[in-house]
């Protein structure tokens, strides 16, 4: 290969794993690797300058913005920069004594520098007017970013205003991250369900997905906090230094970020990287290196920036997580969701203070890329993430019967079949025993059997008491009475409660009771379109391919995940059980001729007089379609009390628009 060619097949690999990234996305590769692509590439076009483009991922700061995202794109007033990324003591003197040189520096007084954690979140940039919060951008792509503003408005510790008497600058940017703390995250994994094996594998893709939400009221419900680090464009106010500017923002009302340290030379920045990261694990929020500002805002001025990044900061990073290992054997394990990845169990191994006995490999198509077999010798790291993962083979030292891992055929768990989706492994299998907390959490939440008193703690304790072993057995509780009051926090009133709870849901409507039997793809909205146009359970399990294809939003892979579903025969044990325990899916009553047929409504914001999906139901029960989001399909968008972008959205597409007392009079009038 050419240095041409080379140089198009990194630059190809780093932008497709920034886009992953950007999106919350499972990349296939890690931190660790992507760092060392980028290495390649400047490298290579530091030695062949002629092959240099702007488009290069090297030339560009963050990602580009989606196409046809779903925020609308503003610009920054003043572009956001990026940091360049230092890993060895070396180079960080060789910034530093740039810094000196251009600034000439005598070598007697000493440049003062500020220490900060580089922060590993997602970087956001809030703009006030006369002290008001008026929008929050993402990076983007350094010069415009994605409208968030309605997300980071739920941010608890982010200001919409900012405090103290002012007077307050005219407009000024304040940059920061938005970050989720280690207990912050560690609790939301608790609380919810993972719904894409990816989002929330870490606090950093579970914060990115978070401020991609279209529904401001579920980010709110993620502990997010905003960080302040900087300030972008700034009018009628100075600052004299970055320790002044903290001290301001602070003042203002912002959490800036901590720890944080004065640094008289190169020795004082490499000493607070080293103590940060010693302490790295007892600090409350991830971090990957420190930041190094020149602290006087006159001499950054004067030493300006590189096309991508200023001459006055740095980013030098922790050392990664690395340690040697053996791979003993490759197994199989089935997460929540039914996805089934490959798990390296190694040798025990010291890795930052933790032993580590298993590593991630992420999925089958990664572990054959990269030849993971049992018996190799192997490179581990521990980043971000709490699991560690496997970062390169030490091919050379492997032995003559070295064989390569294949992927199971059957469910390691409970032995079902297995269906292949992109690079995903998955068990349908209803019963599998390692998915039943989830598939019962699901099943037991608002939008499908809505059984109160039935949360994620409760089912792992009822699981793991062994007083359900499938699902079914949630509705054949009543007998095990004596047992369930054994165990710990069970009293006779919340015992009893829970049976009644669970007999009252026994007769539902029939898209709950298929949202709640959790078949792969089927969500909310398929499900009540599918119980609509079909009506009854018995209609929906004997359906055609071409029939369900009729259905307003089944595609080809819907469909076979239903089809999938209806023909496995555990799954259709697991219906008949449920019938014989008293559950019967309501037939649907098909109105097509309904008085509202042929409409399609949107609810957004919050309503007064009925839940939205009452409101939902109602409308359905009159022959309307209820959906989520907006679109041209869209005939008439009930718009509560804030609500939010999809108002506007609707706006732009010039939609009927009603709000609350019209809703009602359309109930009423039909
Ligand atoms: S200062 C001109 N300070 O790192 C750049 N950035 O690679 C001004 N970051 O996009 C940024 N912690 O998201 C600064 N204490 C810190 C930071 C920090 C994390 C991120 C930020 C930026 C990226 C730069």
């Amino acid at each position: 290969m050419n240095a041409e060619q080379e140089i198009d097949q990194l630059r190809e690999r780093i932008r497709a794993a920034d886009l992953a990234y950007y999106d919350g996305d499972v990349s296939d590769l890690t931190d660790a690797q992507y760092d060392e692509l980028f290495v390649q590439l400047r490298t290579l076009e530091a030695e062949h300058p002629k092959l240099l483009t702007d488009d290069s991922p090297t030339q560009r700061v963050g990602t580009p913005l989606p196409k046809g995202g779903s925020f609308a794109t503003q610009e920054h007033l003043a572009p956001m920069g990026s940091l360049e990324s230092l890993m060895q003591a070396e180079e960080v003197g060789a910034f530093v004594e740039r810094a000196r040189k251009l600034l000439e520096y005598d070598g007697e007084t000493p440049l003062t520098w500020s220490c900060e954690p580089k922060l590993d979140g997602v970087s956001a940039n809030l703009l006030y007017e006369d002290g008001v919060l008026v929008r929050g951008l993402s990076r983007g792509d350094g010069q415009s970013g994605e409208d968030l503003t309605r997300n980071l408005l739920t941010i608890r510790n982010l200001p919409t205003q900012l405090a103290g008497k002012g007077p307050f600058p005219k407009r000024i940017e304040v940059r920061g991250e938005v970050i989720m703390s280690k207990t912050g995250f560690a609790a939301l994994q608790q609380r919810e369900e993972t719904t894409s094996e990816g989002t929330f594998r870490n606090a950093r893709n579970t914060v990115a997905g978070t401020l991609k939400l279209m529904d401001p009221r579920m980010v709110k419900r993620r502990p997010l906090d905003f960080l302040a680090f900087a300030v972008g464009l700034v009018e009628g106010v100075e600052f004299g230094t970055h320790e002044q500017l903290r001290r301001c923002l602070t003042q203002w009302g912002f959490t800036v970020a901590e720890p944080a340290g004065p640094a008289a030379d190169l020795a004082a920045i490499l000493a607070f990287r080293d103590d940060l990261e010693s302490r790295r694990d007892d600090l409350p929020y991830e971090m990957d290196g420190v930041v190094a500002k020149v602290n006087e805002f006159e001499l950054q001025q004067l030493l300006g920036r590189t096309s991508r990044t200023p001459r006055w900061a740095l980013a030098y990073k922790f050392a990664p997580r690395l340690a040697r290992s053996r791979v003993e054997k490759i197994g199989a394990q089935v997460g929540r969701t039914g996805a089934v990845t490959p798990v390296a169990h190694l040798e025990p191994t010291e890795l930052a203070g933790v032993t580590v006995r298993n590593a991630s490999l992420h999925n089958w198509a990664l572990l054959a890329e990269r030849d993971v077999r049992e018996g190799d010798a192997v490179e581990i790291q521990r980043a971000g993430d709490v699991i560690p993962e496997v970062v390169r083979v030490f091919v050379d030292e492997r032995g003559p019967d070295s064989k390569p891992a294949e992927p199971p055929t059957t469910c390691p768990a409970c032995s079902g079949p297995l269906q292949l989706e992109g690079k995903f492994l998955y068990c349908s299998n209803i019963d599998c025993q390692a998915q039943l907390v989830g598939r019962i959490v699901h099943l037991a939440s608002r939008r499908a059997f809505d059984i109160e008193g039935l949360g994620p703690k409760q089912v792992e304790q009822l699981v793991a008491a062994e007083l359900v072993k499938t699902v079914e057995d949630v509705f054949a509780l009543r007998p095990k009475r004596e047992q369930l009051l054994e165990l710990e926090r069970w009293g006779k009133r919340s015992t009893d409660n829970l049976f009644k709870q669970i007999d009252a849901q026994k007769a539902l409507p029939l898209g709950r009771f298929l949202n709640g039997i959790g078949i792969r793809h089927v969500g909310e909205t398929t499900a009540r379109d599918l119980a609509s146009h079909f009506g009854t359970l018995e209609r929906l399990r004997s359906a055609t391919t071409a029939e369900l294809l009729g259905v307003d939003g089944v595609g080809d892979e819907v469909a076979a995940a239903i089809l999938e579903f209806f023909s496995s025969e555990k799954n259709q044990a697991t219906l008949a059980s449920l019938q014989a325990e008293g559950v019967e899916p309501l037939a649907a009553v098909r109105n097509d001729d309904g008085p509202l047929a042929g409409r399609v409504f949107v609810f957004t914001g919050g309503m007064t007089t009925m839940s939205r999906d009452e409101a939902k139901e109602r409308v359905e029960a009159l022959g309307a379609k209820a959906v989520n989001g907006i679109s041209k399909k869209v005939t008439d968008v009930i718009a509560g009390t804030d609500a939010g972008s999809k108002l506007a959205k609707a706006e732009k597409l010039g939609l009927r628009i009603h709000d609350e007392d019209a809703f009602h009079q359309i109930l009423e009038q039909t």
